[in-house]
């Protein structure tokens, strides 16, 4: 071909095109790892993470239980923050620290029990988004959540996570963090 693009030019180009999207989706989870790698090096604790998140978790819900039915805008707002560290939370938990309860801490039944329980949590949530499509009171289903997390987070912070804290040596612990950190940022 004398002017113009030629094919061969084209596919190339074609393939820096799919690497740049490829790269620009795998990126977030890519650097995350590494920042989740410096962390650990540092001394934090991968866990600690999790623990912050039943914080904000357990007081958003606490927040929309006091809403009235008229408040839309802020009652959509409480919703999508409960749901977006929810789904970070719940990826983090059952793509990587369940798995290694059940795996390393050989906490078989404990874990499965942790998977059906956010399952449950799951229900509720699309029950409560259900509620405030249609303008209904969410209180009740709120209120169920939030005791099922209380209950379940003090599980995972006073017995599961400290098992997992005993039964990791300093390399998997660094690579618990990075995969912690990796599946959080898959969620945008
Ligand atoms: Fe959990
Ligand atoms: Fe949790």
């Amino acid at each position: 071909m004398a002017n113009g693009i030629s094919g061969r030019n084209l596919a190339v180009m074609a393939s820096g095109v799919a690497l740049g999207v490829a790269s620009s989706r795998l990126l977030p989870p890519l650097l995350a790892q590494t920042f989740g790698d410096v962390r650990s090096r540092m001394g934090k604790d991968p866990l600690e993470r999790l623990t912050q998140d039943h914080r904000h978790i357990l007081s958003v819900l606490q927040q929309m239980e006091g809403t009235s039915v008229d408040e839309l805008a802020r009652r959509a707002r409480l919703f999508l923050s409960l749901k977006r560290t929810f789904a970070k939370h719940a990826m983090a938990e059952e793509d990587v620290v369940y798995p290694l309860l059940h795996d390393e801490v050989r906490d078989v039944e404990q874990s499965k029990r942790l998977y059906a329980e956010h399952g449950e949590m799951k229900i509720l949530l699309f029950e409560i988004e259900q509620a405030l499509m249609e303008r209904r009171s969410w209180n009740e289903q709120v209120r169920s959540l939030r005791s099922m997390v209380e209950r379940h987070a003090r599980e995972e912070e006073d017995v599961e996570f400290p098992k997992l804290r005993q039964a990791l040596d300093m390399r998997r612990t660094r690579r618990l963090s990075s995969q912690v950190r990796r599946e959080e940022a898959l969620v945008l």
